[in-house]
């Protein structure tokens, strides 16, 4: 294929500006998927982005328009798959920055806009939703223009919806972007996606940076280092296409013929041959976010496992451990890039294996020193070693940037300095128009950890719905982090134990043994409930023993030897029974206290 006539593009935005409304429209008038095909948001293809509107999954794309031929790629606008987002930016020369009309630019704009701008793309900035009355261009315009340092008339105005400018648009995307460029002839092309095929194994979504590939060529993954032969090249139509090359400048799909998901991995070259160079700095995904997946129901335990296994097919960056639980039983410790992959899995697991399982309050991984120098990495209480052999402990810091009007300033940075956010610096979106409606851009330095407490919750609170987030990971810092043993009849409960921060732990214990003393039910005997850190006791509560009116009996008779010596009796009962005794704690106690509602927006 002649690559002057390809132009290779994406569309970045933040969540539900119209990134796939705006796919539809293209698809429509270049005529790559009949009219009477169309259906809402072709590119979102698993049922759960369709429902939730939001894209998980890279679909490219190819359409014709004037004898161009436009590759799009969609992308996600999550933070969780920013690093899927910067490998298709790698394989793209334009991105259309695409703004809604009536929120602006929001975190996630800026985040990819940063991401784009680094991959030297050329921009196309765009303002969306123009059809609606409550649409501020104006500002919009004047906001991108400031941020862009470009003229206001250069910015597209369009309504994905009505089709309102969508054409000039794809007249600019000819213009304006330049077509690949290949560097020699040598064959190099980039993984940016992949999914599972049942018959024909792993097929990679690539883009072809030098050279060409047809069926039947042997093929080196250079991340993976493994070798095979190619089964097969094809286009997306939007629906696979196969054709007979796939050549320099071109992105299209190759069918491996690997059996492991996790050996065809997004960010990894292709080569034809061994040693040859690698395209980009390839990446493995890395889990933050780790949370207990357990059986609900008896017998229940090999369907989860089986169910985690397929998913994991699709979705390279799942991984998953056997765990064992006093309290849940047989389950899995499951990572996650984020807490929407978490959420998100939670419902694959729902709609496409009919399983509901019992997920534990999300943690994330922390770094152990120990004395001896080994580096480990701990994801759960149960996992942290004594503390006479750990050196230093170091939890995962993110970069954080929250995008707010100035009225609410003085709540997000009262907020974000309760969750330990250390403030880095304000910048403001300019809308030129009026300093008042000027929007400020706060950078925070925070542990990752207390953005899975209900962080994203308070921000909405806090700013009315205004401010957005975006995080990316920063480093792993040293942190003070100890164990909260939780005792109940002197007993140690092991899946109650938390990490918990040293200068939180007797808000922390107080708070739980207070929530323990409310939902364990009361017995014969009185419970001792307490929290324990490094050994000393920090909080308790007793839980009174149930009363049995053992007088009633002798009620009748006067004889109050006999009423004396029955209470004894009962005394010395309960005793033994304290001393002896097994408090049964019931699995809904566990649950209130291990689980917790999952909120990421
Ligand atoms: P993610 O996939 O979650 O990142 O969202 P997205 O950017 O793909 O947004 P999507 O296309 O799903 O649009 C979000 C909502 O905005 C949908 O309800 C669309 O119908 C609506 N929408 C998109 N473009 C327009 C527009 O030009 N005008 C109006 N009125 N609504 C629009």
């Amino acid at each position: 294929m002649d690559s002057s006539l390809i132009r290779n593009f994406c569309i970045i935005a933040h969540i539900d500006h119209g990134k796939s409304t705006l796919a539809d429209r293209f698809l429509e008038l270049t005529e790559t998927v009949a009219k009477r095909e169309m259906k809402e948001q072709v590119l979102d293809q698993m049922d759960i982005e369709r429902e939730r509107g939001i894209t998980i999954k890279l679909t490219p794309v190819l359409m014709k328009w004037q004898n161009y031929y436009l590759n799009l790629i969609d992308t996600p606008g999550h933070v969780d798959f920013n690093y899927e987002v910067s490998r298709s930016l790698a394989c793209v020369e334009g991105a259309i920055l695409l703004v809604d009309a009536t929120q602006g630019i929001q975190a996630q704009t800026l985040a990819n806009l940063h991401l784009a701008q680094n991959a030297g793309l050329v921009i196309i900035p765009v303002i969306n939703k123009i059809d609606l009355p409550n649409a501020q261009i104006e500002q919009t315009a004047e906001e991108i223009a400031n941020l862009l340092n470009i003229n206001k008339s250069t910015i597209h105005q369009i309504s994905a919806k009505t089709g309102t400018g969508v054409k000039e648009l794809l007249n600019s995307i000819i213009k304006l972007v330049p077509p690949p460029k290949s560097i020699n002839n040598q064959f190099a092309a980039l993984i940016f996606d992949s999914h599972y095929d049942e018959w024909r194994g792993v097929v990679a979504s690539v883009r072809i940076m030098s050279g060409s590939i047809k069926a039947g060529d042997k093929y080196w993954l250079t991340g993976s280092k493994i070798t095979g032969e190619v089964l097969e090249v094809g286009i997306y139509n939007p629906k696979s296409q196969s054709v007979k090359e796939l050549t320099s400048g071109q992105i299209g799909y190759l069918v491996t013929g690997v059996k492991k998901i996790e050996l065809v991995r997004v960010g990894d070259t292709v080569a034809k041959e061994q040693g040859q160079r690698v395209l980009a700095g390839y990446q493995e995904p890395k889990p933050m976010v780790f949370a207990g997946f357990y059986p609900a129901g008896r017998g229940e335990s090999k369907n989860l496992r089986d169910s985690l296994t397929k998913l994991k097919l699709n979705d390279a960056s799942l991984i998953f451990e056997p765990e064992n639980s006093q309290a849940l039983g047989f389950g899995f410790r499951v990572g996650f890039l984020g807490l929407l992959h978490l959420e998100i899995t939670k419902e694959r697991l729902k709609r496409e294996f009919a399983i509901q399982p019992v997920i534990t309050s999300p943690s994330v991984a922390y770094q152990i020193e120990l004395n001896d120098n080994q580096r480990i990495t701990v994801k759960g209480a149960a996992e942290l070693p004594p503390e006479y052999k750990i050196k230093k402990i170091y939890e995962p810091y993110v970069i954080m940037e929250i995008i707010c009007p100035q009225i609410y300033l003085g709540n997000v940075m009262t907020l974000v300095q309760e969750y330990r956010g250390v403030w880095q610096n304000t910048n403001y979106l300019s809308a030129g128009v009026n300093k008042k409606s000027d929007r400020a851009i706060l950078k925070y330095y925070a542990p990752l950890s207390t953005l899975l407490l209900d962080f994203y919750d308070q921000l909405k609170s806090v700013s009315q719905g205004y401010a957005s987030l975006n995080y990316e990971f920063l480093e792993y810092r040293p942190c003070c982090i100890k164990k909260l043993d939780i005792l109940i009849a002197d007993e140690i409960v092991e899946s109650l134990a938390t990490l918990v921060y040293e200068d939180e732990a007797y808000f922390r214990a107080r708070a739980i043994v207070t929530k323990l003393k409310e939902i364990i039910p009361r017995q014969m005997f009185e419970v001792k409930i307490q929290a324990s850190l490094g050994g000393k006791i920090i909080a308790a509560e007793r839980l009174s023993a149930m009363r049995k009116d053992v007088l009633k009996r002798a009620s009748s008779g006067g004889d109050v030897t006999r009423k004396i010596k029955l209470l004894q009796k009962q005394k010395r009962g309960k005793k033994r029974m304290r001393e002896q005794g097994h408090v049964t704690i019931p699995q809904e106690a566990y649950l209130s206290l291990l689980t917790k509602q999952i909120k990421t927006e």
